[in-house]
């Protein structure tokens, strides 16, 4: 059976699937990009899929604003500031964090594309998302006296609706790799608020691919990572009513590569963005793509990836963070010995 949910489909889809042949010969394996990173509105990435389902959601309730929270860093708060733009809404990003000392990379682009970013410090007496909620709430209070109807998005757009998103993108991939003769691919993708690889679980399963599922996490979670990810399949299933289930152990995660902490700055993580860039021309970021690339890397070295496997990486996006202040210093000392003044 398939999910059948409307959205407005602003993408132009399907995404290309392209084989990288350097990076390929470097690792040993058979590496396929799926660019997602090229979805095309607000510099793209994968949060655009969800997006095309909460704005159709957003439209039925004839929001006047769209809302949503992250870290200061978000690239789903500049997505949902894009689309917002794009279909005459007003939009809000709230985020738990210091202000970094300076407007650039996303929050840069969140006030180019007219959102208004919310700051506020973490007080740490409470979870991150707790206090992301709470204060979201209360703006959401705020503009709402001032006569918005705000649409709420959750962190990341990871709830039963968002995941729709890379549910369809299952099909269309599985679609793909039977044209390009690769369907005895894995499927690998960073894990965040774990939307992509839980709308990628389902969506394969339900159509019954051959293409296998790793997700790389790109930060440590609270709680079981597994008992998450089944949580959050449970509420799928019966919001859908879907006709197969999932034990914990179905879920193919892999914690080995985070480095401690969410958006951090981590050598090997820019060693494998100069890896990618310099051998194939594709720019990835320091949070999530960089990190699940040298996942990769790292997989092969520890034989989690067999030698000759075929690996389909999905381009999540996110190139924006490459600014970001914090890594754009580490990037400086490690590069600057490149700049020549004449
Ligand atoms: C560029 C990029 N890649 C991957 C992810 C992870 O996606 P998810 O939160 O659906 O796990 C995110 C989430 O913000 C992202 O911005």
């Amino acid at each position: 059976m398939s999910i059948s949910c409307k959205k407005v489909p602003f993408l132009n889809l399907p995404t290309p699937l392209e084989y990288l042949p350097n990076v390929s010969r470097d690792l040993g394996i058979n590496l396929y990009l799926k660019r997602d990173d090229l979805t095309g509105l607000g510099m793209g990435g994968n949060k655009l899929r969800k997006l095309e389902y909460f704005l159709y959601d957003a439209q039925q309730q004839e929001a006047t604003m769209l809302l949503t929270v992250g870290g200061a860093q978000t690239n789903h708060g500049r997505l949902t500031a894009a689309i917002a733009a794009k279909y005459g809404l007003k939009c809000a990003i709230v985020a738990i964090d210091d202000y970094p000392g300076e407007i650039s990379a996303n929050i840069l682009l969140d006030r180019i594309l007219g959102a208004d970013v919310i700051l506020k410090e973490d007080d740490r007496t409470r979870s991150l998302e707790t206090q992301s909620y709470e204060t979201a709430m209360a703006v959401k209070e705020r503009y709402e006296a001032q006569g918005e109807t705000v649409y709420y998005i959750p962190m990341g757009g990871s709830d039963e609706l968002g995941v729709l998103g890379y549910y369809d993108c299952a099909q269309e991939l599985t679609i793909q790799a039977a044209e390009m003769g690769i369907s005895d691919s894995r499927v690998i993708t960073a894990v965040g608020s774990m939307g992509t690889y839980m709308g990628l679980f389902c969506g394969l399963k339900d159509i019954d691919s051959p293409l296998a599922l790793t997700g790389t996490m790109v930060m440590p979670y609270e709680e079981s990572v597994r008992a998450f990810a089944k949580d959050y399949f449970d509420r799928i299933k019966e919001r859908y009513q879907l006709e197969f289930d999932a034990e914990k152990s179905d879920f193919h995660i892999d914690e080995d590569y985070i480095y401690g902490g969410y958006n951090n700055e981590v050598p090997e993580v820019r060693e494998a963005i100069y890896h990618m860039a310099r051998q194939e021309a594709i720019l990835l970021d320091p949070c999530y793509t960089g990190k699940a690339f040298n996942a990769i890397s790292q997989m092969v070295c520890d034989r989690k990836i067999e030698r000759g496997e075929t690996i389909i990486f999905i381009h999540t996006g996110g190139q924006p963070g490459l600014n970001t202040p914090h890594h754009r210093m580490e990037f400086e000392a490690e590069l600057k010995d490149g700049i020549k003044i004449l």
